[in-house]
Formats: C-alpha cells, structure tokens, sequence
C-alpha cells in the first residue's frame, strides 16, 4: 500500500509553500501545512505573493508563523514595507524574477556597476539581493548562465552602489499583482 510521499519517492520536503493567498482558501490549507511540519514531513513552510495584510491576516489564527515569503522581487519592485516587515516578524523573503525576467539586463546604471566590479548585470543583482539577505531564485536553461548566476560571492557591492540599484524602484511588477490576481 502507498504511504503518503511515496509517490514523490522522498522521505520528507526542505520547503513547502501555499503559491498565491486565494481568499478563503489560505487559512484552511495553512493548517494542513502546520500537520505537515508537525508530523516532520516537511522541514519548512512558507507562503508566496503573501502582501501585509494577508501576513497578518493568516498569522492571527496560525499556530506557526510562515517561515519564508517568495515574492516578486528586483530592483524595479524592491518591496521595502514587505522587507521591513518579514524582518521583523522573522521572516525569510524570497526573491521571485529577481532578474525581472530579463528586462533590468540593458539597464544603463547596471552597466556601469557592473563594469566596475568585472561581472555581468545578472551577478550585480543578485549580489545586491545577497547583500540584503535575500534568498533569490533565478531561472536559466543555460548551463553557462546557471554557474554565472551561482558566481556572486567572490565580490562585495559598496554601499554606494546599493542605494543606487535600490534607487532604481519604481514599483513595478513584470508578473501578477496579488491584491489583483484572477484566481
Ligand atoms: N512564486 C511565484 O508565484 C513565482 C512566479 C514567477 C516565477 N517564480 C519562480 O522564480 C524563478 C525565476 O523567475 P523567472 O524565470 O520568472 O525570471 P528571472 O529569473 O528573473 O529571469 C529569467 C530570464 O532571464 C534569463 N537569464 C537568466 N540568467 C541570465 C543571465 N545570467 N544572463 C542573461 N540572461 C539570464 C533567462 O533566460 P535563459 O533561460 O534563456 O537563460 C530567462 O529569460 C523561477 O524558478 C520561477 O519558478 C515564482
């Protein structure tokens, strides 16, 4: 007979996330992630595209707090407020599109950066997520550009040029809103 995770052929999961805060929806299934994690199943639960206000919606009647954000994050979306208050209550964020997609690779200001400390836009970027304790995802179907991405801790990004990536927020999503999303 089948146990439950057979079918995944693993013994547990590191992380395992509720993917968008349908309304209604999140509180019930975030209670059977807390069975999961209790029963050790799973080693770490979290949310994704959770704004403020369903952080603080979920954690009133949550047992366990979520433990990572996954969100979209990049310079053009810096998201300080939700930052500012994931730190505070512990939480990881995590940086979905940190490369937004591919549009942020021409920018001119990244250029420059870039050329300054010999490494190619994509290593800036995700240094400066690194650099503010984020955890980043980036995506490539390019094994050269896989270990490219992966070779960011052999520089360090002076706090100069930190604020000027961080300057370049302008609020601006490439992928779905969650407070408006067609679930
Ligand atoms: N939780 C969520 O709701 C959610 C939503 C969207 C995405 N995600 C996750 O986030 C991860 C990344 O997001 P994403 O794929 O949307 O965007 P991304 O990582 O910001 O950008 C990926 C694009 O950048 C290119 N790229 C990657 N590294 C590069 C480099 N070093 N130089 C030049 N181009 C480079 C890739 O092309 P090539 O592949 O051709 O190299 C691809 O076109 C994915 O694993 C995805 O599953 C999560």
């Amino acid at each position: 007979m089948l146990k439950r995770g057979d079918k995944l052929g693993l013994e547990y999961i590191d992380l395992y996330l509720i993917h968008w805060p349908v309304k209604g929806k999140y509180k019930e299934t975030w209670k059977a992630l807390e069975t999961l994690y209790k029963e050790k199943k799973v080693k770490a639960i979290g949310v994704s595209n959770f704004q403020i206000h369903h952080l603080e919606d979920l954690m009133k009647d949550a047992e366990i707090k979520p433990m990572v954000n996954q969100v979209e994050l990049h310079p053009l979306l810096c998201q300080s407020e939700l930052r500012d208050f994931c730190r505070n209550q512990d939480i990881q964020i995590e940086a979905w599109s940190p490369l937004a997609q591919g549009e942020l690779l021409e920018n001119a200001a990244l250029k420059e950066i870039a050329q300054k400390y010999s490494k190619s836009v994509a290593q800036v970027i995700l240094r400066w997520d690194l650099q503010n304790g984020i955890v980043t995802i980036p995506k490539s179907i390019k094994e050269h550009r896989i270990i490219e991405n992966a070779d960011v801790f052999d520089f360090e990004l002076s706090s100069e040029d930190m604020d000027k990536i961080s300057s370049l927020n302008e609020n601006r999503r490439v992928g779905p809103d969650p407070d408006n999303f067609d679930f």
